[in-house]
């Protein structure tokens, strides 16, 4: 299938209390898994380039490879800039046929996020594009901060509300908890906060980055309170790297570095079914590519309650 927009699968997810996964893919192994494993399991997807997958891939290169695996399934796929860091990337990336984009602004005076979101949303809608942007900041596990650090860095709800009505954006990265590129699931989120911030912003998809590092059953409960997106990079680089390090030594004897890389795409395609079936976006898509209708059994009176 072609590309698709984030704007319609994020509104389902968010309607039926399921989230989509968002992967980072860097080459075509993680792309394919991606892919694949979505394909298999019957869920939209998107797969998200960024910076670090800009510099070692190149944009064109990074765009082309998930235009090709898109077209290859039947099940709705985006293609995401992740953590874009200012207009003019935003603007090459439309012209390079992202679906979907983002600006992260989150280190930035309030002011100066606000104006660059509103100009970025300006020209992405005219293109019919939606656009996420970061309120609050979510850290990184080398930023090396105390829980007390973290807390302070978190959205304010109300902020959320103004910061959604002023720029017009389709959805919101949000800190509640989660910290950038962690190596255990250890984190839990403030669900107290989500809430609050769900509840000011109720028609707006809440997004989760750095999910890698969050307890699985504490995102479960994030979905039933507005987040839509779950990204996922270092859960997936992790079977990567463990497939390549398994690869090297089960062929040592072999100089075709497609092995180890086979082993990596297996490992990486296992990692991103076990995210899909965790975020309840299994089996929402029918055979023709769309949603089923009613997308599947998440209208259920209990929040998030499963077949
Ligand atoms: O933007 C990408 C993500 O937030 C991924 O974070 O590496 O902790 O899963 P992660
Ligand atoms: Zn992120």
């Amino acid at each position: 299938m072609p590309l698709v927009t984030s704007k319609e699968i994020l509104l389902t997810a968010l309607e039926n209390h399921f989230a989509v996964g968002a992967f980072n893919a860097n080459n075509m192994e993680q792309i394919q898994a991606i892919v694949e494993a979505a394909q298999e399991e019957r869920a939209p997807v998107i797969l998200q380039v960024s910076q670090g997958a800009i510099r070692y891939a190149g944009l064109e290169f990074a765009a082309g490879l998930v235009k090709t695996a898109a077209s290859l399934v039947d099940i709705p796929v985006v293609l995401h800039l992740d953590h874009g860091y200012d207009f003019d990337q935003n603007v090459r990336c439309l012209r390079a046929g992202f679906t979907s984009l983002m600006y992260d602004g989150s280190k930035k005076p309030y002011e100066e996020n606000v104006a660059t979101t509103k100009r970025i949303v300006e020209i992405a809608h005219i293109a019919g594009i939606p656009v996420e942007a970061e309120l609050g900041q979510v850290a990184k596990s080398t930023d090396d901060l105390s829980y007390e650090e973290i807390c302070a860095l978190m959205t304010d709800p109300h902020q959320a509300k103004e910061f959604v009505e002023t720029t017009g954006i389709d959805s919101l990265a949000v800190a509640c908890g989660s910290v950038h590129a962690m190596k255990t699931q250890a984190a839990e989120l403030d669900i107290e906060r989500l809430k609050a911030i769900h509840e000011q912003i109720p028609n707006t998809p809440l997004v989760l980055h750095g999910s890698s590092g969050v307890k699985p059953e504490s995102l479960v409960e994030g979905i039933q309170h507005g987040i839509c997106k779950i990204n996922v990079a270092t859960y997936l680089n992790q079977a990567f790297t463990r497939g390549m390090k398994e690869g090297l030594v089960k062929y040592a004897g072999s100089v075709d570095p497609r092995k180890p890389l086979a082993l990596s795409r297996e490992y990486v395609k296992e990692a991103v079914r076990e995210k899909i079936q965790l975020f309840k976006s299994a089996g929402v898509i029918d055979s023709s590519g769309g949603f089923r209708s009613p997308p599947k059994q998440f209208r259920s009176a209990e929040l998030g309650a499963a077949e």
